[in-house]
């Protein structure tokens, strides 16, 4: 062999390896091509099978324990009716809700405050009262707050079918399983403050049908209502989750119209927004004490409506926006990004 050709099988050496390369390149790009499609695809695809499975209490028998869980149903079905001041002297329920006007379909619907597997989640750390609280704890806070009453005893027989009914819906849900379309679906709110003129005009095409013009719901009697409330001493109080606007406003979007679902949505989310904005606007029961909420108030949501606060926003932009800039705020100074 000349040195010529020497070279020529070295550059066709070259060649080879070179080729090798782009293949190997080539494989490596599919890979990672084919791994962030299957990301994609496993979010649209999510598993939201656990909210089919029955949760019809009519198929238990009537064991002690099946007895129970259908008492536990019922008080969260017509929480007023049976807890509120139609049937006590001393009553536990303050308004004309029920637990299943927010927590929809039982708490079976994904996004509308589901309550399956809300057991496999307590004890958890709660920043409204900067401890770790028990599920008793926070159906109490319900209790308190969005029923504008007062604590049911932990040991009573209503607490204990309520946790009954809880303890069932569970029962699909693994010990640390995180399910999808648990609590609400976050919306992208506007860059701005809530549009009050707007809101009245989105409740006046989307909800006054059947919540009313006055926004007083429909009664079928004094203490049963075929429409709930959303506002006025029948509703929940200052203090409730849902009069932070943003939270209002995600529930809104995702479940209401009624028989909205968050994968059909009606309204976007400027609308849900102006009206949740709107809705909480008015005049409803007034809660003690607020301003012991969330003890490190950092941590406080930024829709809450009530002061302190730990920033110099007003209490007006924390009602209504912007929240842009109050984000903005916790981000740099606490790296704490709040939705809601
Ligand atoms: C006015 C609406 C409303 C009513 C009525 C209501 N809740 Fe709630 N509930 C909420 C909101 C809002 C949250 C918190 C959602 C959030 O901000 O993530 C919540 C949270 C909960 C949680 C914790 C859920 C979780 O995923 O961590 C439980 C348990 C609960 N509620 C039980 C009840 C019970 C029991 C009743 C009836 C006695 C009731 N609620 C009535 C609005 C309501
Ligand atoms: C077709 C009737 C209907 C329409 C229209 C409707 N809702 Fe509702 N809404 C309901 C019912 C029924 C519930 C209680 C859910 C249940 O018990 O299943 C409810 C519950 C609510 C709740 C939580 C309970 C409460 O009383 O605070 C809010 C907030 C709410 N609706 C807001 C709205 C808003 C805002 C609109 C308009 C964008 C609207 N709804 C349109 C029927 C309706």
């Amino acid at each position: 062999m000349d040195k010529n050709s020497s070279k020529v099988f070295f550059y066709k050496g070259l060649r080879k390896i070179q080729n090798s390369l782009y293949f190997f390149f080539f494989i490596i790009a599919l890979l990672v091509f084919s791994y962030l499609a299957r990301d994609n695809f496993s979010e649209e695809e999510a598993d939201y099978s656990i909210y089919s499975m029955s949760y019809d209490t009519n198929i238990l028998p009537d064991s002690p324990r099946g007895l129970e869980i259908k008492y536990g149903y019922r008080l969260f079905i017509e929480t007023s009716q049976m807890l509120g001041v139609k049937s006590k002297e001393n009553p536990y329920v303050g308004n004309a809700l029920s637990c299943n006007n927010c927590h929809l379909n039982a708490g079976t619907q994904a996004f509308a405050i589901p309550l399956i597997g809300v057991n496999k989640r307590f004890p958890q750390y709660r920043g409204r009262e900067n401890k770790t609280g028990s599920l008793e704890e926070r159906i109490n806070g319900c209790f308190e707050r969005s029923m504008n009453g007062k604590n049911l005893k932990e040991n009573s027989k209503e607490m204990k079918a309520l946790l009954a009914y809880m303890n069932w819906l569970g029962r699909y849900v693994k010990e640390d399983e995180i399910i999808n379309g648990k609590g609400l679906l976050k919306i992208n709110y506007p860059d701005r403050a809530v549009n009050l003129i707007n809101g009245k005009q989105v409740f006046d095409k989307h909800c006054v049908e059947c919540h009313g013009e006055d926004g007083q719901g429909e009664k079928i009697d004094n203490y049963t209502f075929m429409y709930p409330p959303l506002w006025g001493s029948n509703s929940y109080n200052n203090g409730a989750g849902m009069t932070r606007v943003l939270t209002a406003a995600m529930f809104i979007k995702y479940n209401m119209p009624q028989g909205t679902t968050f994968d059909n949505p009606v309204l976007t989310d400027e609308e849900s927004y102006d009206v949740a904005g709107y809705i909480n606007q008015q005049l409803r029961p007034a809660k003690l004490n607020l301003e012991a909420d969330f003890p490190i108030r950092e941590k406080k949501p930024m829709s809450t409506p009530y002061p302190p606060y730990a920033d110099s926003f007003s209490q007006t932009q924390h009602q209504l926006g912007p929240f842009k800039p109050i984000f903005e705020y916790y981000k740099k100074n606490y790296n704490i990004e709040k939705n809601k």
